[in-house]
């Protein structure tokens, strides 16, 4: 598609207030990419929610970007229609990424991505699941491999020979991201990851690669941990609060404790904590090549992705209401364009 023949408006989901959570469906303007920059124009074919990300400029205004409007979710899959003349994406290319929170969202027709944000769509994926990778790729990837200390080598047997002496667990194997911090790490040679799972996702994490559920609802993790369960070196917490509270307990001396909800400090228990555990929260951050490495994965079978449910942009309530509800297993999809 040429840019003349673009539309003026286009539809959008818009949330008007960053104090508050309510979202409309409405008409923008459609953003042009700037002259001189890395930016793309892109066709969204479908996007995906992030949960708690309608309150994250309310809690952390520090990562708004000039320009930012109220558009949210910031997975995309779609079809670049205007690119800078250096980009390796040019126009027509079947593309994939999250886009830094800190930008407008592409719950929108057309929405603009940079350069080092990009990577070429997996060819075996539809727009659907393509969306649903992402976020949560990035996210498994860095929790690992940036911030957990496992080696990423997973084409390399040194590398997957240190991991497998790793025991790692994870507290909601079955969500989002950790679908991918399961995936990832049965990858890279983990042979002991312990997943914290609903009774009705048992079986369905065990298939990702946990090769010992800790059933939620029968177990906390500190019961877990008190019950003389081998200690862990690494822990990826998506939950905060209680559980990791719990999680100090689990992990062994000299051992890795990573949130992506909250800093681990701030639960660290007053009295008996294990020495030396590196701990820290991050936010991720996207990066194209990781994504390439990903989508290498799950072209050759390596990886699948899981989508929780596909909704229509006016469905967008239906898909926020699933997305927040705790419970989806994967990724809740909204789907732009056919
Ligand atoms: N820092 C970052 O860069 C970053 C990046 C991505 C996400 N996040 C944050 O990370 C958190 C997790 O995100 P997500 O999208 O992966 O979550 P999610 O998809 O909403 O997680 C849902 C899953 O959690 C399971 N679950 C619910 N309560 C549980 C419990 N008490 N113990 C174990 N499993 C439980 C559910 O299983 P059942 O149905 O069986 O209950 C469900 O499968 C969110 O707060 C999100 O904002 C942070």
């Amino acid at each position: 598609m040429s840019s003349t023949s673009l539309p003026v408006q286009i539809r959008s989901i818009l949330q008007p207030d960053f104090q508050k959570t309510d979202l409309i469906l409405t008409e923008l303007p459609i953003q042009q990419a700037k002259e001189g920059t890395d930016e793309h124009l892109i066709k969204v074919y479908a996007t995906a929610p992030c949960s708690g990300e309608l309150l994250w400029v309310r809690d952390f205004p520090q990562i708004v970007l000039p320009g930012k409007v109220g558009v949210p979710c910031y997975d995309l899959s779609g079809v670049v229609v205007t690119a800078p003349a250096s980009s390796p994406f040019q126009p027509g290319a079947e593309i994939y990424t999250r886009i830094d929170a800190g930008r407008t969202g592409n719950a929108r027709e057309y929405t603009i991505a940079l350069t080092s944000e990009l990577a070429l769509k997996p060819k075996n994926l539809s727009w659907e699941e393509a969306a649903s990778v992402p976020l949560s790729a990035f996210t498994a990837y860095q929790a690992l491999f940036e911030h957990g200390g496992l080696n990423p080598g997973w084409n390399d047997e040194a590398g997957k020979l240190e991991n497998s002496k790793k025991r790692v667990l994870i507290t909601t194997s079955s969500g989002a991201v950790g679908v991918w911090v399961a995936q990832l790490a049965k990858i890279a040679g983990v042979k002991d990851i312990i997943g914290m799972a609903g009774p009705n996702n048992i079986d369905f994490v065990k298939s990702l690669g946990v090769t010992e559920v800790i059933n939620y609802k029968q177990q906390s993790l500190g019961a877990w941990a008190a019950a003389g369960n081998p200690k862990v070196d690494l822990i990826i917490d998506m939950l905060g609060n209680q559980t990791l509270a719990d999680a100090w307990t689990a992990v062994k001396d000299g051992g890795v404790l990573i949130s992506i909800r909250e800093p681990p400090e701030n639960r660290k228990p007053k009295e008996n904590a294990p020495k030396d555990v590196a701990n820290h929260f991050f936010i991720m951050k996207p990066e194209g090549w990781q994504l390439k490495e990903i989508a290498r994965l799950l072209e050759n079978g390596e990886a699948r992705t899981v989508v929780d449910s596909v909704w229509n942009l006016e469905e967008f309530k239906e898909a926020f209401a699933k997305s927040e509800s705790g419970h989806p297993r994967g990724k809740v999809i909204i789907k732009v364009h056919e």
